[in-house]
């Protein structure tokens, strides 16, 4: 009970009072997420505030690191509870008193539209207003839709709910979202402070919802400019289409015709399979940080300098990587030039991003001078962390991690970015196995989001603990994998390169195959991606296989003609498609057909027409039976570590939720019907279907059931 003598439980909210300010506090960490018990809480205490004869003013504030981050994201999918969101906002809006919102930390989803009933908000420096609901394939379903353009106008509210991206304080002070920017770091006390203001001056509520200036005479255009936008840009989204009907809606209906049909279209957003694939990939993406099986106790080691071995186009994004986390970082290559190559690159990165508005010259400039050339491996003496990034040579590797072990100081993780090459071979050569791992970027390693961290047979659980939390600190979407060829993203991978490649064989035509993945969300199909990433890799791999007697790489065929050419794909202007100069758009290419085509013809193959649905099910099932034996080899632990590893690294839509949680929805038993279907048709190895596949069938369970 405080001073003033009142202070009321309404768990997990609180009323009390100081002086004539009845100050509310809503207390359910980690995010204060909005979940039934803070709505109910939130409406007692508001009564309570409203029923206190003292308290001429309401303080409406979280505890913890953050205001209320949300509607509680659990609840979703299930039948909804009461009271409503809507009601929560409502009550508050319609107070007689004045009600003050202080907000810090972040103020998003539910928590902001809450924050827009409130008659006045106050921002604590560093928040992040947003409303981020589009982003789990939602809309703001409490009034956000039809509040916020009231309050900034129709543009700005526009720009906001369709991206989903948060606006800074100041940035939100400048719109008119909040009223005043404290200088205070408590909540409280900017609350207090507010409330003075409000009371010198006299002000009265102020109902968002009883705005039109803001909406009067609004151009449609407004509208038809963001639908043509979204039809070029997310053509595959369900939810951003209805965010702009919802927000025109508030510049065409009153307010309480605006909220019917913000409900509507919410409900509709709720009821999409996206928003079921959505938030699946949130949750997911949060899980996998939580490795199965890693005891809590494995508490990671301090990382404060790193070393990153070979000044190429990886290394040098994987350094990029540890200078945006302000890690200093010793750059280390053989020869000046690899390293002035290097650099280069690095720097007109760096140049590249201020140039765009991303980031502040100056901030450019303190990341590159962390990023410190060298030519001598005793530089890497007190490194904390070593990460190997030179080309995919088990030799080359070998002789650089015995260099490591003598060099590096005892207890520094040694890692190698070997996307092929086994982890323990190379661990092996080192009188340090336990610290030896594997860290697979992508690339470009600056801009992808992914990282698995390969685990080897001897890493310590620490060294894993300590991967992982780099991962996190680096900005990165870490996902522990075990060893095996290609690990989970690269083995898929190949099946569905093999398959699209044998469906060419056949008689489709590479675009052809390409726009049923890209139809299918994909950002790139197969052909496009292998024209971006240069088919001379490929090419090298399997000729490589070849000389090694590999039964499975089939002999050399179109693909492999091409890049004899000299056709390597975009660098050099022709692979698969051609590209017109200063043009990265795909064109079918007359050289390309014609080589299939005589391939064909040396094989014997009469082409035949394949349909759109031969080519998603070969493409995706033989990707989903494969994942399937390697949940089985437990070299990934659950089935949502393999579908991040997709959706991250892989460009697989996130509103699908990742390879497995679509298999789910498609039915296993469909999915393996058709795969022993092309496995009788074919016999081949890559369509043996997965026990654990069968197993989950005959049980009427999915993967899910993994997790
Ligand atoms: N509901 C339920 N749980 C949530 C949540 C939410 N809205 N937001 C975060 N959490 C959980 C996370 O799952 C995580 O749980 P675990 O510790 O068990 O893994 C925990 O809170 C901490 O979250 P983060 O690890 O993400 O912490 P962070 O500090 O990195 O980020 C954050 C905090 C910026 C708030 C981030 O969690 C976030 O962006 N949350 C989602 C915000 C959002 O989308 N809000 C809109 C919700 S939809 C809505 O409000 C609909 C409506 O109109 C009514």
């Amino acid at each position: 009970m405080d001073a003033s003598g009142i202070a009321t439980d309404c768990t997990p909210v609180r009323y009390e009072r100081q002086g004539r300010t009845g100050i509310i506090t809503v207390n359910q960490p980690p995010v204060n997420a909005l979940g039934q018990a803070v709505r109910a809480g939130l409406l007692r205490a508001l009564a309570l505030g409203q029923a206190d004869g003292e308290a001429d003013l309401l303080v409406l504030l979280a505890a913890g690191r953050t205001f209320m981050a949300g509607a509680d994201i659990r609840e979703f999918g299930q039948a909804p509870l009461v009271p409503f969101l809507s009601d929560v906002v409502a009550a508050l809006e319609a107070s007689p008193k004045p009600v003050i919102a202080v907000l810090h930390g972040t103020a998003l989803g539910g928590g902001l539209e809450v924050a827009l009933g409130c008659h006045f908000r106050v921002a604590l420096p560093g928040t992040r207003l947003g409303l981020p609901e589009v982003k789990l394939g939602l809309l703001p379903g409490a009034g956000g839709t039809q509040r916020l353009p009231r309050l900034v106008g129709p543009a700005k509210a526009l720009e906001m709910i369709v991206s989903g991206d948060p606006v800074t304080a100041a940035a939100a002070l400048d719109i008119g979202l909040v009223d005043w920017l404290a200088a205070e770091p408590d909540p409280l006390a900017a609350g207090l402070a507010f409330a003075k203001r409000v009371r010198a001056k006299g002000l009265m509520p102020r109902r968002t919802g009883a705005r039109g200036d803001r909406i009067a005479a609004v151009s449609p255009l407004l509208f038809s400019a963001a639908r043509d936008d979204l039809a070029r840009k997310s053509p595959h989204l369900f939810a951003p289409h209805r965010c702009v009907d919802a927000v025109e809606a508030a510049c065409t209906l009153p307010l309480a015709e605006g909220l019917k049909r913000e409900r509507e279209l919410f409900l509709a957003c709720m009821n999409s399979p996206q928003r079921a694939g959505l938030i699946h990939s949130f949750f997911a993406e949060r899980a996998v940080a939580k490795v199965p099986g890693l005891a809590a106790d494995a508490t990671p080691r301090p990382v404060h300098r790193v070393g990153v071995i070979g000044a190429g186009t990886m290394g040098g994004g994987i350094a990029m990587c540890f200078a945006n986390a302000h890690i200093p970082t010793v750059l280390l290559d053989t020869t000046q030039e690899a390293l002035d190559r290097g650099l280069a690159t690095i720097r007109r990165n760096y140049q590249a991003s201020v140039a765009k508005g991303r980031l502040r010259q100056e901030e450019a400039d303190a990341r590159l001078t962390l990023i410190r050339p060298s030519l001598a491996y005793d530089d890497l003496a007190d490194a904390d962390l070593v990460v190997e990034a030179v080309f995919e040579s088990m030799d080359l590797k070998k002789q650089i991690f015995t260099r490591l072990d003598q060099v590096c100081r005892p207890g520094a993780i040694l890692a190698t970015n070997t996307s092929t090459l086994d982890v323990d071979a190379i661990a092996a050569v080192t009188s340090r196995p336990q610290d030896v791992a594997g860290l697979h970027f992508f690339s470009p390693a600056n801009v992808m989001r992914l990282l698995e961290v390969v685990r080897g047979r001897e890493t310590a659980p620490d060294v894993l603990a300590t991967a992982m939390d780099v991962a996190r600190r680096i900005g990165k979407v870490g996902v522990a994998v075990g060893v095996c060829y290609g690990f989970v993203g690269n083995r898929m991978l190949h099946q569905r390169a093999r398959e699209a490649t044998a469906l060419v064989d056949e008689g489709a035509a590479p675009d052809q195959v390409d726009r049923v993945l890209t139809d299918f969300g994909f950002p790139m199909g197969p052909f496009a991606m292998g024209d971006l990433a240069g088919l001379d890799v490929g090419w090298r791999i399997r000729e490589e296989r070849r000389k090694a007697g590999d039964p499975d790489t089939p002999p050399p065929g179109w693909l492999d003609r091409l890049a004899e050419q000299g056709r390597y794909g975009q660098k050099t202007g022709a692979g698969i498609y051609r590209y017109e100069a200063g043009s990265r758009t795909p064109l079918p290419d007359p050289v390309t057909a014609d080589l299939i085509a005589r391939d064909r013809a040396a094989k014997g193959i009469t082409p035949r027409a394949v349909t759109n649905q031969e080519i998603l099910e070969r493409c995706l099932y033989v990707m989903v039976n494969e994942a399937a034996k390697i949940l089985e080899e437990g070299v990934a632990a659950r089935a949502l570590d393999v579908d991040m590893i997709w959706v991250h690294g892989y460009g697989f839509p996130a509103w699908r939720g990742g390879p497995l949680f679509w298999a789910d929805q498609v039915g296993l038993g469909t999915i393996l019907g058709t795969i022993t279907k092309f496995h009788q048709a074919s016999g081949a190895k890559q369509w043996q279907p997965s026990p654990l596949l069968e197993r989950l069938v005959r049980d009427g369970h999915g993967f899910a059931s993994l997790n």
